[in-house]
């Protein structure tokens, strides 16, 4: 059907997607031809969560994101916008993930002022193509640690070498952090902190672990036993845990590769030692920066009805919910929220 017969404008409604020239370098379209190739579901993860950023960058301002997403999850996540705009959907694609991010952002930024300045250590546990170390400027006193596949961390890493030799000024990348390290590591595997540790880190010192789009990600036991490790070998007065979980019914919405799932994230962390646990729900005021201001979305839909409410009594849909969940170990170091 033509604009014209829907009764569209016919120019177009939707501005055009205008792809970065760098992507069209010989070395990052052979690099992302190799990633749609080469890599599995969790790590092509990284590159359309990116994709979702660089859709969403009237909201977030991540100037590594286009690159590091690449041309084909660039295209895929802008269509559905762009549908889901001409169609006036209450949930734009996307804006989970616009709204996860900026409260990561946000809450990582309160948890280092609690520090009262001065050093931090930073974790990213599955960093993927986070671009924190290069857009948030409360990370100059922080020590980062990015950990993930050594696949990923190599092509983002090639990624970033081409941004910085570029003369597009525009994605010109600076580090924003005052150091940054990346550790190769499999979160499944039982080496990981040790790794981290070889690296430079060190248990005992301030700490925000940032992981964000993860937990989900692992099977059950692996899932428990990273939070049980940070638990156990981290000094937690000095930790802060950002971390989003899926409930079960959410893993239950797409055949999806998504394993692990809580219902009761704020009572699992307490059981491994953290006294200090804060639940907010996707739309909550600390966690919709006014991007879900429609009552009847989904999201705040979801906020109305108790948690343990399992499907919609519409339609029988999955209640499917992301927490996102603060923790720490001690009163005296907890950021307000
Ligand atoms: C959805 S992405 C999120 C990336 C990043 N946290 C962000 O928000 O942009 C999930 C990331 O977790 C990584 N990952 C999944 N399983 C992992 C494992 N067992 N060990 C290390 N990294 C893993 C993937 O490679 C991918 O980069």
């Amino acid at each position: 059907m033509s604009n014209q017969e829907n009764g569209l404008p016919e120019e177009n409604p939707y501005p055009e997607l205008k792809l970065p020239e760098l992507l069209s370098s010989d070395t990052l379209k052979s690099l992302h031809e190799a990633i749609e190739r080469d890599w599995d579901l969790l790590q092509r993860s990284a590159c359309q969560t990116a994709a979702g950023r660089a859709l969403w960058k009237q909201e977030i301002n991540d100037p590594l994101a286009e690159l590091f997403a690449g041309e084909t999850y660039l295209k895929a996540i802008y269509e559905k916008i762009k549908k889901d705009r001409i169609n006036n959907a209450r949930e734009i694609s996307g804006v989970i993930l616009a709204v996860r991010t900026l409260w990561f952002d946000s809450r990582l930024e309160q948890a280092l002022e609690s520090f009262n300045g001065g050093e931090a250590q930073v974790v990213l546990l599955g960093a993927g193509m986070d671009a924190r170390s290069y857009r948030l400027s409360c990370l100059k006193d922080s020590t980062v640690f990015e950990v993930d596949f050594p696949e990923v961390l190599h092509a983002k890493a090639t990624i970033i070498d081409a941004a910085v030799n570029s003369k597009d000024e525009h994605h010109h990348p600076t580090m924003t952090t005052k150091s940054l390290t990346r550790v190769p590591a499999d979160l499944a595997e039982d080496d990981w902190l040790e790794k981290l540790q070889i690296s430079g880190f060190e248990p005992n010192k301030r700490t925000v672990w940032v992981l964000e789009g993860i937990i989900y990600y692992l099977p059950h036991s692996h899932a428990v036993k990273v939070l049980k490790i940070i638990a156990d070998k981290c000094n937690l007065t000095n930790t802060v845990l950002l971390a989003d979980f899926m409930n079960k019914q959410a893993t239950m919405l797409s055949s999806s590769t998504f394993r692990f799932y809580c219902d009761w994230p704020d009572q699992l962390l307490p059981s491994l030692g953290f006294s200090e646990v804060k639940l907010s729900q996707i739309g909550d005021p600390d966690a919709n920066f006014g991007l879900l201001q429609d009552p009847l979305n989904l999201f705040n839909k979801l906020r109305s009805l108790p948690r343990s409410v399992e499907t919609h009594m519409e339609d029988g849909t999955p209640c499917g919910r992301l927490y996102l969940l603060q923790a720490s170990g001690s009163p005296d170091n907890q950021t307000s929220s």
